[in-house]
């Protein structure tokens, strides 16, 4: 609200999507919504006022209660709930929406909306705005401008506060204890689905709402393929198993973890020659984890021992500087190396303002999850050397979920939420 300044914020709910036929798909909160709120239902629409006397800046327009519908689709929180349970000012029934608008923006002098995103409230808010512009000339007044509210909030759930932070070590729990249970089960001639299962079933278990993302679980080659989701093949002797999964907890915090381990519990050499090269990518970029370092940082740091590790293993040849500067390491690593994480897996939060690059901050949260995949997939740049048969089919990603901390804190610099899945080559092996 104070940073707002004397605009007013529109900041609508998620709707439900059709998966099917009358079918729909589980309810998924918008992430800005809910951070605001905490209210878990569709089509509510939340302002904020800080323009209007106390008492009056926080408005949920909701759906209301209604048995006949309550029936079908489950207990509503209604008028009263949004103010007795949510601390809403005032609350109206969405069918309002259209009628209340106006007045409340009047006298706001910007108006925060995202456009391109709900195009039911568009159109409303378009409309509200239009007509204070069409009685400016009498009135004296209208919002200047509409304006993103998106570099406001999302600065905001950039930093995660104490609480936040605790949800996200929960998160990193139950996923890191189903990354355990799966290597304790798997064997060759499982189908990847059933491991999948098994995770899946222990995030329920643990009451975490369900997966933060699809579950990825990629047997041998598949893992050479970032999103393979179709997790329905036979899990051979000799290969390599990369599971890529992570709970989405009831208030929608998300863990994200991968790990890569032997199929038949024994790594082949050059499984374990490029295991532990990645191992120790992940191992350097987490280490650099601190107040001051950037995610472009921590980014360079794993590509660097990546490539440092191709050339002596003969999979890349030249100056690490000029392979780096060239990008010639992209057909075996061609991601980044993490991502913020929070209410969106993919969390928001600007990685860089223009040219300067976001400094870490005690609370704020990222994934480190450098990899390596080898395969035919990509051509291999001119100038380096193709790759030998024996190295190809293996996939590997590392990930870890990342809490920046101050450099006077046990532990020193960072947390790593997602610790509890071990990731050393012997406890990989059995
Ligand atoms: N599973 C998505 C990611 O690791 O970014
Ligand atoms: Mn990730
Ligand atoms: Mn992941």
């Amino acid at each position: 609200m104070q940073d707002l300044g004397g605009a007013a914020a529109v900041i609508p709910a998620a709707t439900l999507v059709t998966h099917h036929a009358d079918t729909e798909w589980p309810f998924r909160q918008d992430s800005d919504f809910w951070y605001l709120t905490g209210f878990d239902e569709p089509d509510a629409v939340a302002l904020l006022l800080p323009h209007r006397p106390e008492g009056e800046r926080f408005v949920l327009f909701v759906n209301p209660r209604e048995p006949a519908a309550e029936v079908w689709t489950g207990r509503r929180w209604g008028c009263e709930g949004a103010v007795e349970s949510f601390g809403a000012d005032i609350a109206h029934p969405r069918s309002e929406l259209e009628q209340r608008l106006p007045d409340y923006l009047n006298g706001a002098e910007g108006i925060a909306f995202r456009v391109g995103r709900h195009p039911a409230i568009e159109p409303l808010v378009v409309a509200a705005w239009a007509g204070q512009l069409d009685r400016a000339s009498r009135t004296g007044s209208a919002a200047l401008a509409l304006l993103a509210p998106c570099s406001l909030l999302h600065r905001m759930r950039l930093r995660k506060e104490p609480a936040e932070l605790e949800r996200l070590r929960e998160a990193g729990r139950i996923s890191a204890a189903a990354h355990e249970l799966a290597r304790s089960v798997v064997k060759p001639g499982m189908r990847e689905r059933q491991v999948q299962a098994l995770i899946e079933e222990h995030f329920l278990d643990q009451g975490a709402r369900g997966v933060a993302y699809g579950s990825i679980v990629a047997g041998g080659d598949n893992a050479c393929v970032l999103h393979y989701i179709e997790n329905n093949a036979v899990l051979q002797d000799g290969d390599l198993l990369l599971i890529d999964a992570g709970c989405s907890l009831p208030d929608y915090y998300n863990g994200d973890i991968t790990r890569t381990f032997p199929v038949n519990g024994r790594f082949s050499g050059e499984q374990r020659e490029l295991y532990s090269l990645v191992l120790a990518a992940q191992q350097s970029a987490i280490d650099s984890v601190r107040p001051g370092q950037t995610a472009e940082g921590v980014h360079d740091t794993a590509v660097r021992v990546l490539v440092e590790g191709l050339v002596s293993l003969g999979l890349l040849q030249g100056d690490v500087d000029g392979l780096i500067e060239q990008g010639a390491y992209r057909h075996l690593y061609m991601h980044r190396t993490g991502h913020w994480l929070g209410l969106d897996v993919h969390d928001v939060g600007a990685y860089r303002l223009g040219e300067h690059h976001v400094e870490l901050e005690p609370g704020m949260v990222l994934t480190v999850e450098p990899g390596l995949y080898v395969s035919d997939r990509l051509p291999v740049p001119e100038g380096q050397p193709s790759i030998d048969e024996r190295w190809k089919g293996i996939g590997i990603r590392i990930e870890d979920d990342v809490a920046v901390r101050k450099l006077d804190e046990v532990p020193e610099g960072h947390e790593v939420l997602s610790a509890n899945a071990l990731k050393s080559v012997q406890a990989m092996e059995r």
